[in-house]
């Protein structure tokens, strides 16, 4: 049970707008029933940056105003609500691409002056790390991995408004790694379902390649490194070959996962410790993100799990990737917590969850999604 009693029920509005989805959300809370998911609408970009080979801002901050009011209005309509049933406005306000955060915060602020509703502006990333608790009413403190195409980090949440950042990529998240491990070997994009069904008939152990970072303390990670040599060795296999066999990606793509499920597994053992240390009553790691699709991966973190007591959480995949429902769950926590947000919200292309330590390269976002 949550513990600020009243009031006894919040419903709120989400906006999303950060990267290439337009999503908008209604998400109750009451005593009586918990959390309830009452509506999630998203709009997809996908086709519209097929051709560039990524997301192109101008492109996405352009589709996001275009879509922004209908996703509001399906979102209310599907939860059968207007404006004047709701508690208040909650938006992304960072980190990602600029012009779709600001495409949001300026609808929400529109939305809140006209209805007279509170505004909550959230980060992005708390949207990410607070899901379990939409989804599984997870207690603080808990441990989370958020895992995707734009970040890696492992966080303590200890509050809806205190993380603590344990350690995380210094350079690309495993995502992104994934995804440029499909371009390197011809697989379609997204890579990690790619690379995931070629390596289920693979040889893990061929090509032997490196676990970047496990020789060094602490929780910070790096999957550039790996790319290198996924390179190099394909290059190989061309060069005694003359081409690349079906038999070579598949050793190719279970080799690299391999070692991406090692390096996660192994640092989550440490943040685990780490977190342990806090002597947390009902200890869990949550995961959030794309890549906690990947079954290779997931099961090892489930046996890290297993293995130290903790309890593993892994929300649904809708509620892992970008979406409005976990933005207007962080509003809701927000409201609890009494912070609101006038006017002056600013929209913020960086923004660290963990203000107490120094920016660093992946400590807020990364790619071009957060
Ligand atoms: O969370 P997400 O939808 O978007 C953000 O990055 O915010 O994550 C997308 C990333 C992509 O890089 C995609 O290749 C990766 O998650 N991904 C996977 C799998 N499914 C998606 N990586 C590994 N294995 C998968 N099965
Ligand atoms: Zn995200």
């Amino acid at each position: 049970m949550h513990p600020q009693p009243a009031p006894f029920a919040l419903t709120l509005l989400g906006i999303e707008s950060s990267c290439d989805d337009t999503s908008a959300a209604v998400v109750r809370w009451s005593e009586a029933s918990g959390a309830t998911i009452l509506s999630n609408v998203i709009a997809g970009q996908t086709e519209l940056h097929a051709a560039f080979g990524g997301v192109v801002p101008e492109i996405a901050a352009r589709a996001h105003a275009e879509k922004l009011d209908l996703m509001v209005e399906a979102a209310l309509a599907e939860a059968g609500l207007g404006l004047g049933a709701l508690d208040g406005i909650a938006v992304t306000a960072g980190p990602g691409l600029i012009g779709g955060v600001l495409s949001g915060v300026m609808c929400a602020k529109g939305l809140a002056m006209g209805s007279g509703l509170p505004l909550i502006g959230v980060n992005h990333l708390a949207g990410h790390a607070l899901t379990p608790r939409l989804t599984d009413g997870v207690a603080f403190p808990y441990l989370v991995l958020l895992v995707s195409g734009g970040h890696c980090q492992f966080l303590l949440v200890e509050a809806a408004d205190r993380f603590h950042r344990l350690g995380g990529t210094i350079d690309d998240a495993p995502g992104e790694a994934f995804d440029k491990t499909a371009k390197l070997l011809a697989l379609p994009q997204p890579g990690g379902p790619s690379v995931e069904r070629t390596a289920a008939a693979g040889d893990p152990a061929r090509f032997g390649f490196p676990r970047p970072m496990l020789d060094r303390p602490g929780c910070d990670m790096s999957f550039s490194g790996l790319k290198t040599a996924l390179l190099r060795a394909r290059d190989g296999c061309i060069a005694a070959e003359g081409g690349l066999r079906a038999g070579d990606r598949a050793d190719l793509c279970a080799g690299f996962q391999a070692a991406v499920a090692d390096v996660l597994a192994e640092k989550s053992a440490r943040a685990i410790a780490l977190y342990l240390e806090r002597a947390p009553e009902q200890p869990v790691l949550a995961v959030a993100g794309g890549v906690a699709a990947n079954a290779t991966i997931r099961a090892r973190l489930q046996q890290i799990c297993a293995a130290s007591g903790l309890r593993f959480v892994a929300p649904p995949l809708a509620l892992c990737t970008d979406n409005a429902a976990m933005i207007a769950w962080a509003g809701i926590e927000r409201t609890w917590l009494g912070l609101r947000d006038g006017m002056s919200l600013i929209a913020r292309p960086r923004w660290p969850l963990d203000t107490s330590q120094a920016a660093m390269l992946g400590s807020g976002k990364k790619g071009a999604k957060a």
